[in-house]
């Protein structure tokens, strides 16, 4: 028994992980070689699980496709930055969420270290398994508005609308935008199913690039439906961009939320 109780679907109902775990605080521990070598075999067991998926293969292929449009095809990403993953010592959606991490950046050849992660969420054992895969667990809040130099895949599996907005905003511009590339929630979806009254409040950038950003649809074979629902990834082609005045990319404020339209946690 391993602690978690997945919760299966019932008639007409969605299909959903809800996991109970027994002993929660233990990840909180630090210093605790046993628990974070339990999670660590977990996450590298999922990730064989997800390598041998058909999804897996097609999802690989996308991802290069991709890297190639943005850089050309000599040159490689040049960091992977991950926001809101979640708590994956507990959670099967995360666990397989840092599964396809551990995955992409193997056969992207992204050295670990530039693997850069942040979710204020994250327990201690959990930063202990990732540093341990050589990664780098950033200990500031950047509230999502990294501002990327080279061309960054920004691995954001279903975080709120405000965080994707901030990204945007740090990147407002056809220089900065091109270069990035994010896998997360569908912008058209959003633009299409929330209100644009909402819109405007918490994603207002989203609304304004979702015209000009193009969306890739990830395979819709993988076994687990609410690991990779909703999610798709986002170029921002340099071609569609630089069609647009400047006028566009002017008057763009560091975004301010009321606090019912916050969907990240802030920097305290
Ligand atoms: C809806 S959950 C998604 C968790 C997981 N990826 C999934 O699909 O179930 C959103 C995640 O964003 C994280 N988050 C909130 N504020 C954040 C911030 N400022 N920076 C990075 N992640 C943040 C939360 O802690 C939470 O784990």
């Amino acid at each position: 028994m391993d602690g978690f109780k997945i919760v299966t679907r019932k008639r007409g109902k969605k299909k959903q992980f809800a996991t109970t775990v027994n002993c929660k605080e233990t990840y909180f521990v630090s210093g605790d070689n046993h628990i974070a070598s339990t999670v660590k075999r977990k996450a590298l067991s999922a990730k064989e699980t997800l390598c041998c998926t058909d999804f897996y293969t097609e999802m690989k292929g996308k991802v290069e496709e991709c890297t190639k449009k943005v850089n050309g095809p000599d040159k490689s990403l040049g960091e992977i930055v991950t926001y809101g993953l979640g708590n994956f010592a507990e959670c099967l959606i995360s666990r397989y969420q840092l599964a396809l991490l551990l995955a992409l950046r193997e056969d992207l050849q992204i050295p670990p270290s530039d693997v850069l992660l942040y979710d204020p969420k994250f327990f201690m054992a959990e930063k202990e398994v990732l540093s341990d895969f050589g990664f780098h667990v950033l200990s500031e809040n950047e509230e999502g508005k990294r501002q990327c130099g080279s061309s960054t895949l920004f691995y954001m599996p279903h975080c709120g609308k405000s965080l994707y907005n901030n990204l945007l905003f740090a990147n407002w511009s056809p220089d900065r935008l091109h270069h990035v590339i994010i896998i997360g929630n569908s912008f058209t979806n959003m633009v299409q199913n929330v209100p644009s009254s909402t819109m405007k409040k918490c994603a207002p950038l989203i609304m304004k690039i979702q015209p000009y950003a193009e969306e890739i649809l990830l395979p819709g074979n993988f076994q687990y439906e609410d690991v990779f629902n909703d999610t798709v990834i986002h170029l921002f082609p340099q071609g569609k961009l630089n069609l647009l005045d400047t006028e566009f990319w002017e008057h763009c404020p560091e975004p301010k939320y009321d606090q019912e339209d916050l969907e990240f946690i802030p920097k305290s």
